[in-house]
């Protein structure tokens, strides 16, 4: 077990990508705390964490409150007395082409993905500096390297992520915080089963593996950059896409 008692936070573990990678850290014998938005989702993810008899708390998080962040924190230590591992998961989309975009839509998907990721990282990072250890990992997308298509915002806060991922390993790492991003390509989740069946079609063509990603691609990611066997990376964007290039 790649994880054995590390304490895990990973946010928008309800469903999806988080969900997986909840459900991967506890096979690897992670105590995971399961946070989300959505309570019917952060219980289905717990059920099914306690259903493989490990350790795990749901707490309803809106990642883009301080004063709910910071209880996420308060909860973790009480309960479990250390932070090892954030994945700062969470994340929407809403897109539009620039010149239809809302200001409305453009501050939604940047206070979720850039500012919740902000949020839960420098809170994490003060209780890992104490710590003297931690591993943070944050959501980007191969639209963070390449852009898309109607996704502005969405662009926007993803190669945001990489930024921040840069600018923290260089004041985090020295003190043995490593820090690191995953780049997801198309993965089937409900973000993306919301997109026109001709688009995910097209993206599974342009892949040279000619699949779209499942969840568990990204989970497997993530339990390797946040196990020992990842000890000397730092500052890296793991690029998990089947080799799509947009
Ligand atoms: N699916 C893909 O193809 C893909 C590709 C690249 C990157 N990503 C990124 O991976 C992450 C997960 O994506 P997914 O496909 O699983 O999406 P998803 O929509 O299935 O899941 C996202 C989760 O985040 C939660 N969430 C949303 N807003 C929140 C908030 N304010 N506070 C707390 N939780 C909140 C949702 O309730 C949901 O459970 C996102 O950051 C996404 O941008 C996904």
């Amino acid at each position: 077990m790649r994880l054995k008692d590390k304490v895990a936070i990973i946010t928008g573990s309800g469903r999806g990508i988080g969900a997986a990678t909840a459900i991967k850290f506890a096979k690897e014998g992670a105590k995971v705390v399961v946070c989300d938005i959505n309570i019917d989702d952060i219980n289905r993810t717990v059920s099914e964490i306690k259903a493989l008899g490990t350790e795990t708390i749901g707490i309803k998080v809106d990642v883009t409150n301080n004063e709910d962040v910071a209880n996420l924190m308060n909860k973790t230590l009480e309960k479990f007395e250390k932070i090892d591992i954030l994945v700062n998961n969470a994340g929407i989309t809403a897109d539009a082409r620039l010149i239809k975009m809302e200001e409305d839509q453009f501050d939604r998907v940047i206070a979720v993905n850039l500012k919740g990721t902000y949020n839960c990282g420098k809170e994490a990072a003060k209780i890992m500096l104490e710590q003297g250890n931690g591993v943070i990992l944050n959501a980007s997308s191969v639209v963070g390297i390449y852009g898309n298509f109607g996704q502005t915002n969405y662009a926007a806060t993803k190669f945001g992520v990489i930024g921040m991922t840069k600018t923290w390993c260089k004041e985090l790492s020295p003190k043995g915080i490593r820090v690191n991003a995953v780049a997801p390509g198309f993965i089937l989740s409900p973000m993306t089963e919301k997109m026109p069946e001709k688009v995910l079609n097209f993206m599974k063509e342009k892949a040279p593996l000619k699949r779209l990603g499942q969840p568990e691609d990204i989970a497997n990611a993530y339990a390797f950059l946040a196990s020992d066997e990842a000890s000397f990376i730092t500052g890296a964007v793991l690029e998990v896409t089947g080799g799509v290039v947009l």
